[in-house]
């Protein structure tokens, strides 16, 4: 379906829906869990409403999928008892277990997981409106990162297993865990980027608190057993309600140890000042970004409209890397605005099922309404939409190209987070360069070019500037395995699969003077197997 269609039928019948894919009567989730028990909520109920609409006496409006509990304080606080009992100041089961052992639990864990793909998947597109191959990768592609993480926690605990002796000291330096951390996720990759926090956070020998975010909540439940069988009781404790209720009481308590969140900067610092002593609470932030795509004159512009098509309108641009912005060199704009324009009114329109579908409904409360504000304010101050799109339908919006945009205009400056791709011409290097100077945010860009001089000229001051410089290709979170991060209002801590199990632990060292004693009981600690920590015991 392109804009030039008929906008009605983009939501299906409801006998449409394909079998596999259709949701009969809304899931009621009652269930949460709490130091190894799935309770039943008998409280109030938050309806989940998907983004995809369906037609109720004549009118349009989102089918109501499901319900999940609005947990209290008082149920957060047991959950924060059954994480701080779990852990019991790292003389719990879980922090005192080998690696080994840990190891195993995780791998349990996995093959649970994987039996509940089909119900995941659905809920993915359901909650959130994700495209079918895209939900399908969300899922695989957090299969893999766990199997990532066992192994590099395993080459991490190989190097660890020897000694260091320096200046007569004998050392072994090992990772050891940090206490209770929160784990919270955003909507855009609910299942994805929560547990690139709570895998690594668990594997390190945390126990862990963690909630849904508020979008893309349900797909969780199918996983609530598997975490009850795969760990020793609190080790895994689920969160749900509105964050004012169940959080900030647990983060009040002062018993947080580490906060991973991804989200806004404004509920980050809200979230950090709850904390009675913020220098005990080490956080990992994954936060706004409104990454550039600078496109130069000589850039190769088919590659380039490829790569700023996918980079800014991938899951509808509801990624945090995608390319929020594009700044084009004047003297190739116009001949880039067609074919961008083009490919853009080419994209395939439809629910998440749908064949080849590249853009979806919004899941976002009043997403639509805030978009077309955005348009408004960059028309009122001389910018048009260029292509077909900018119409909404319900909860759907048709992608729109918008030009020119320019300093003032609220599309310069605020972080849309969906399917509008607003365009700034410029003559002079300077300008988006001192955009980026000047932006809060500063987690990658886009540069598109073909000199390589011109290129290098650029490149250094950028990796000054953002973390990631991406030539001639969009921005993107992976390979998980490259360092995820961002500078100013747009990260604290750095994610990727090894950088994770740095940011759940810290190193912690066993030490002795090299004499002759002190080498007698290393020694017999060692050959005994009578520590867990000082230990030459090596994970093949
Ligand atoms: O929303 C932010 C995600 O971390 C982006 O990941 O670049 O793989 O889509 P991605």
């Amino acid at each position: 379906m392109t804009p030039n269609e008929n906008s009605i039928s983009i939501f299906p019948q409801a006998d449409l829906v394909p079998t596999p894919y259709r949701i009969e009567s809304p899931i009621e989730q009652r269930q949460y869990l709490i130091d190894g028990v799935i309770k039943e909520w008998t409280g109030p109920l938050q309806d989940v409403l998907s983004p995809i609409c369906e037609t109720v006496h004549g009118g349009m409006q989102r089918k109501l999928i499901g319900r999940y509990p609005l947990l209290g304080e008082e149920q957060a606080l047991e959950a924060l008892d059954a994480a701080c009992g779990a852990y019991d100041h790292e003389r719990g089961v879980w922090p005192t277990l080998s690696v080994e052992e840990r190891i195993r639990h995780i791998e349990a864990f996995v093959y649970r997981m994987k039996t509940q793909r089909n119900d995941i998947v659905k809920l993915l597109m359901w909650e959130i409106a994700k495209a079918l191959p895209d939900a399908e990768k969300e899922f695989d592609r957090t299969i893999d990162y766990i199997r990532d993480t066992i192994d590099a926690l395993k080459d991490l605990d190989r190097i660890s297993s020897r000694f260091v002796i320096e200046q007569g000291v004998i050392g072994q330096i090992r990772r050891a865990p940090l206490g209770v951390v929160l784990c919270m996720g955003p909507f855009n990759y609910p299942l994805n980027e929560t547990f690139t926090t709570l895998i690594p956070a668990l594997i390190m020998g945390n126990t862990v608190l963690f909630k849904p975010p508020k979008l893309g909540v349900l797909l969780l439940k199918p996983l609530l057993d598997a975490f009850r069988d795969s760990f020793p009781k609190g080790v895994v404790n689920t969160v749900y309600g509105e964050g004012q209720k169940v959080i900030a009481p647990i983060m009040r308590s002062g018993r947080v140890d580490v906060l991973a969140f991804i989200g806004s900067s404004k509920v980050a610092d809200m979230l950090k000042q709850q904390h009675p002593k913020p220098h005990r609470l080490r956080c990992v932030l994954g936060l706004e970004a409104r990454n550039p795509g600078i496109v130069l004159k000589d850039a190769n512009l088919e590659l380039a409209i490829k790569e700023c098509v996918l980079g800014s309108l991938s899951f509808n641009g509801q990624r945090c890397t995608a390319l929020k912005i594009l700044f084009v060199h004047r003297d190739i704009v116009e001949d880039f605005l067609t074919k961008f324009s083009d490919t853009v009114d080419a994209l395939t329109c439809g629910v998440p099922w749908d064949a080849g579908v590249q853009i979806t409904p919004l899941p976002e409360i009043n997403k639509t309404e805030y978009l077309l504000e955005l348009i408004e304010d960059a028309r009122a101050m001389g910018a048009t939409v260029v292509n077909q799109g900018g119409r909404v339908h319900h909860t759907f919006m048709y992608p729109a190209v918008v030009y020119p945009v320019g300093p003032g205009m609220r599309l310069y400056s605020e972080e849309q987070f969906g399917p509008i791709v607003p365009i700034v011409p410029f003559s002079d290097i300077k300008e988006p360069m001192n955009y980026i100077t000047q932006s809060n945010y500063g987690q990658q860009v886009s540069l598109f070019g073909s000199d390589p001089l011109v290129m290098a000229k650029l490149i250094d001051p950028l990796v000054n500037q953002v973390c990631r410089v991406n030539i001639n290709s969009q921005c993107q979170r992976g390979p998980d395995t490259f360092p995820f991060t961002g500078r100013k209002d747009s990260a604290e801590g750095t994610l990727s699969v090894s950088d994770a199990l740095r940011v759940f632990s810290i190193r912690s060292l066993v030490a002795a003077k090299n004499t002759d004693e002190n080498r007698h009981i290393i020694k017999s600690i060692t050959t005994e197997r009578m520590s867990r920590f000082l230990s030459t015991d090596f994970i093949f």
